[in-house]
């Protein structure tokens, strides 16, 4: 079948690893399904992936993507939860310490079909299109469980989001606005930053400026180059949930003062639960509130999506079709 998988890895060339062609139709165990994959969305964990990071080399060549929206074997429209449970864990998946996510040990979505076990699908509603559906398994689904489950947010907080172009802060600035937060945004681009407004941003700020006001929690994926900036925004008792470090998980200061004086928490947030994933498909199908697509490209063209979220050239989700 028809895929888009990683061969090797490179730090400073992922590019090099990646490889759109053919592979083998996946296997699929029992209790298990197929879905016929009708769009998937490019994560910044796809360019882990190539990079050698989270994915093993005795697993290449391994099939990228970790989100989907197809067609399962019933003929159903259903969209894809991406973190794979051992069998016999019971409660919240993300805390299984055997989980993985498609594409680190399993073949991912960037292909004609993909297995996942059957509990692994969530019906898609009529009012959401295959390409806002594919945004939400990764992206969103973080978003979504740093605002509302790890950060415990409330209408009427008020919330920093770091690096507003990319897939998951466009995803918590919309999902922030819907739930009556008050939100603020940073880039290091002016581009972005009037784009964030339009996304629904209250307020945007160049990296690292002062705010106005000191806020209930800052949402951290960035990592090295925004985590002072983070600390120093909260006020006394806030909270920074951290789900990421694309610039780098190595602080020039970790601010370890600040945090106990001011009594800061400090959350960690990785994907979500199946049961998460299903309440935010009905959020977005009851509120309207629907995923940025930065492009849609035929799945053929993926490497455009890949060297354009390397460039950081991206505000909100590239989608690939079937
Ligand atoms: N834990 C989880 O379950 C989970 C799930 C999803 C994603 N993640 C992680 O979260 C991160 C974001 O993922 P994504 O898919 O949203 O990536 P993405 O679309 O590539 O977005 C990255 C954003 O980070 C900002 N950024 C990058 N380098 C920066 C720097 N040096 N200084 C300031 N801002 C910088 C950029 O914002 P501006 O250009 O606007 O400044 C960019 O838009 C990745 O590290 C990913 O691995 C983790």
């Amino acid at each position: 079948m028809f895929a888009v998988y990683a061969e090797s890895f490179s730090t400073d060339d992922p590019l090099s690893g990646l490889v759109v062609g053919e592979r083998p139709d996946p296997e699929v165990p029992d209790g298990w399904t197929t879905v016929t994959v009708k769009a998937s969305a490019l994560n910044h964990h796809d360019l882990w992936s190539l990079r050698g990071v989270g994915l093993k080399e005795e697993a290449l060549p391994m099939i990228l993507g970790c989100d989907a929206a197809g067609i399962d074997e019933d003929g159903n429209e259903v969209v894809v939860h991406a973190v794979i449970s051992d069998p016999s864990w019971r409660g919240d998946e993300t805390f299984d310490p055997r989980r993985s996510l498609l594409s680190e040990r399993y073949q991912g979505t960037f292909a004609d079909t993909v297995a996942v076990p059957r509990v692994n699908v969530v019906p898609k509603p009529a009012s959401l299109s295959f390409e806002e559906a594919a945004c939400l398994p990764t992206a969103w689904l973080t978003a979504y469980r740093m605002l509302f489950g790890q950060g415990d947010l409330k209408a009427g907080d008020t919330v920093l989001v770091q690096g507003a172009g990319g897939g998951v802060a466009t995803a918590l600035i919309s999902l922030a606005r819907a739930g009556g937060l008050r939100v603020f945004a940073t880039s290091r681009d002016e581009t972005k930053r009037a784009k964030a407004l339009g996304l629904g941003a209250h307020d945007v700020f160049e990296s690292g400026a002062r705010l106005p006001v000191k806020v209930d929690a800052v949402m951290e994926t960035v990592g090295r180059a925004t985590w002072s900036h983070s600390i120093r925004s909260l006020r006394p008792g806030g909270r920074i949930v951290i789900s990421g470090t694309t610039s780098g998980p190595k602080l020039d200061d970790a601010e370890l003062t600040r945090i106990f004086f001011l009594q800061l928490s400090v959350i960690g947030s990785t994907m979500g639960t199946r049961d998460e994933l299903a309440s935010l498909v009905t959020l977005l199908d009851a509120s309207g509130t629907r995923p940025l697509i930065d492009r849609t490209l035929s799945m053929e063209k993926a490497r455009d999506g890949f060297a354009a979220m390397a460039e950081g050239d991206v505000f909100g989700k590239v989608v690939f079709t079937r």
